[in-house]
């Protein structure tokens, strides 16, 4: 699948985001590394802090179809709704708390997961590996020296 392709299907997975609160729409999509494809959008609740993001909305879905370490490549757009269709300029990278989620899968697999994130209108978006969207992250390797 193309990068085009799999930032549509973000997008398009935007449109099933429930955001009554913020009515910013996050739609994720995640490719396994043999092209499957799950997606995700992010949850809110009347108790704020409770909200679920699209990434780890997806990121459940992945674990479930195909298992965290064979997830590739992360699509994110993120933005208003105007009319059926995502709108806004600005890419929407993924938040610190999805980062941390992300880099566990990449953990897990031992390669870098590439992430595309996407502005609303899906007409830019930057390619970052998750590694450089999170340096020196904390993860599964840290707890090595703790344990039985
Ligand atoms: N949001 C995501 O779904 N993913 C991100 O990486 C950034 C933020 C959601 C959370 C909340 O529902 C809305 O966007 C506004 O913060």
């Amino acid at each position: 699948m193309t990068d085009d392709e799999l930032i549509a299907l973000a997008r398009e997975a935007a449109l099933k985001a429930y955001a009554p609160y913020s009515k910013f729409h996050v739609g994720c999509a995640i490719e396994s590394v043999d092209g499957d494809v799950v997606t995700g959008a992010n949850m809110e609740n009347a108790c704020y802090r409770l909200g679920i993001c699209a990434e780890q909305s997806a990121l459940t879905a992945a674990q479930h179809k195909f298992g965290l370490a064979r997830v590739a490549r992360i699509a994110v757009a993120g933005g208003g709704i105007d009319g059926a269709s995502l709108t806004g300029d600005l890419t929407c990278t993924p938040c610190g708390g999805c980062r941390q989620a992300i880099f566990e899968a990449a953990c897990l697999s031992g390669r870098d997961i590439d992430v595309l994130s996407a502005n609303g209108e899906g007409t830019r978006f930057e390619h970052d590996a998750i590694g450089s969207l999170l340096p020196h992250g904390f993860g599964p390797a840290n707890l090595t020296e703790v344990g039985e």
